[in-house]
């Protein structure tokens, strides 16, 4: 159980983590990328700039000096194109420069050349003494080491964020570890405080029954409500035996000791408990009915396991009415043996389903408290059976009936009758 606490502690704890870590790399992924794609496009302008005071404007024709180091641009992987008004180009430099026709409405332009992306900004030139227009130049550059420089980023933040979680991981696991430890001890502490309780509660109560049995044997000479008085302590006392018993086996559940278990006959266990219960059924006009294939056996603590399967009957015939069927049936599939309690009894709502297993819980705690119940039961019965490395699971229709279903491993193969 702490061991689930501290699995999911950790799990959420890494969750939260994660998502912060993602939420925070995002942001300095999308800072560092805007940045730097505004630091390229200053660049390009300042190089379209520069070219566009780079040309000469003769008898209507635009002409381009030779200024422009080819190598300078290549080695930056950047290209410049001139065009004239009518958007013809007249002189390109450099590698990477855009096969697209020039398009003057737009600022920027972008192209995917044999995988390599290539961004453009196109400027107007403008001629200084007449003020008019007289061409464009398109400054072009390759994408490449952009591309590059956030894949590293991606890589730096991606690799971060692992081995973060991963060192968080390994500390989290001795943190929550650290931090279920005192819990766990409280918990033990708990747990063998109600055992001491229960076991030094058997005593007096044993000695208050066979007082009370003694007096009740030789009621002469005592009046009839002093006797009733005394009949009502012994069923009270029977009744808080019970739960003491109850309790102390609920508070050594856990301490189940698989050395000392022994090759159980199931066959032998639901049919002696069958014997036991028909005349309870019988009484209340119930059909028991069993139906079992040979050779079940399993490996187990023998007076637990017949607890758990009397809990299991005793409910099924103190929730079914007169007149009603208690089928118990036992299989074997794959290894695992599944016997099922099945009643025709009152039922049991969807949402109380899952609470039916904890301690003291009652649908109707009123009537069960005047039946003598206590609510320990099911979680006894579901506490031996995970103690065996089993399971109780349940189906139930309000009204209808319901179906419990015990697995437990078995030890032997088995053969149908
Ligand atoms: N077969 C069943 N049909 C309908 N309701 C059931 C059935 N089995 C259990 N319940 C419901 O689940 C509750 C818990 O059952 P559980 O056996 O743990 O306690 P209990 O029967 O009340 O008391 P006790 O400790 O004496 O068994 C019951 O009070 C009852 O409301
Ligand atoms: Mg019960």
């Amino acid at each position: 159980m702490f061991k689930q606490i501290q699995y999911k502690l950790l799990i959420s704890y890494l969750l939260v983590l994660g998502s912060v870590l993602t939420v925070f790399a995002t942001a300095v992924r999308i800072f560092f990328t805007h940045s730097l794609s505004q630091q390229l496009t200053d660049k390009l302008k300042a190089l379209a700039q520069g070219a566009a005071t780079n040309v000469e404007f003769k008898q209507g024709h635009l002409q381009v000096e030779n200024d422009f180091q080819v190598q300078e641009l290549l080695t930056r992987d950047q290209a410049l194109q001139w065009f004239n008004t009518e958007g013809r180009l007249i002189v390109q430099r450099g590698k990477y420069v855009l096969s697209l026709p020039l398009d003057t409405t737009k600022h920027f332009q972008i192209q995917n050349q044999r995988s390599v992306t290539i961004q453009a900004i196109t400027l107007p030139i403008i001629d200084n003494d007449e003020q008019q227009l007289i061409g464009y130049v398109r400054v072009s550059q390759s994408l490449k080491e952009f591309d590059e420089t956030v894949r590293k980023l991606d890589l730096g933040l991606g690799g971060g964020i692992v081995i973060s979680l991963v060192l968080s991981g390994v500390g989290g696991i001795f943190l929550t570890h650290q931090a279920m430890q005192p819990i766990e001890k409280s918990f033990q502490k708990l747990k063998q405080f109600t055992a001491d309780a229960s076991h030094e509660l058997r005593s007096p109560l044993m000695a208050i029954k066979s007082n009370v049995t003694v007096a009740l044997k030789y009621p002469e000479g005592m009046r009839v409500s002093d006797c009733q008085k005394l009949q009502a302590i012994a069923s009270a006392t029977e009744q808080m035996t019970a739960l003491t018993e109850d309790l102390l086996l609920l508070a050594r559940s856990d301490q189940i000791n698989p050395q000392g278990w022994q090759l159980i006959n199931l066959n032998s266990v639901l049919n002696n408990l069958v014997q036991i219960y028909e005349i309870q059924a019988t009484a209340k006009q119930i059909h028991l009915q069993l139906e079992t294939v040979e050779n079940l056996f399993l490996l187990g603590d023998s007076s637990q396991i017949t607890r758990l399967f009397r809990n299991l009957i005793d409910n099924a015939l103190q929730y079914t009415p007169t007149g009603g069927r208690v089928k118990i049936n036992a299989s074997l599939v794959n290894q695992t043996i599944l016997v099922q309690v099945q009643d025709t009894g009152i039922g049991i709502a969807p949402e109380h389903q899952k609470q039916i297993f904890e301690r003291f819980w009652q649908v109707d705690r009123a009537r069960s408290y005047h039946w003598g119940n206590s609510g320990l039961g099911l979680a006894i019965a579901q506490s031996i059976a995970k103690g065996h490395n089993g399971v109780i699971t349940i189906t139930s229709q309000l009204g209808i009936g319901s179906c419990l279903t015990v697995s437990l491993p078995a030890k032997l193969k088995t053969s149908r009758k």
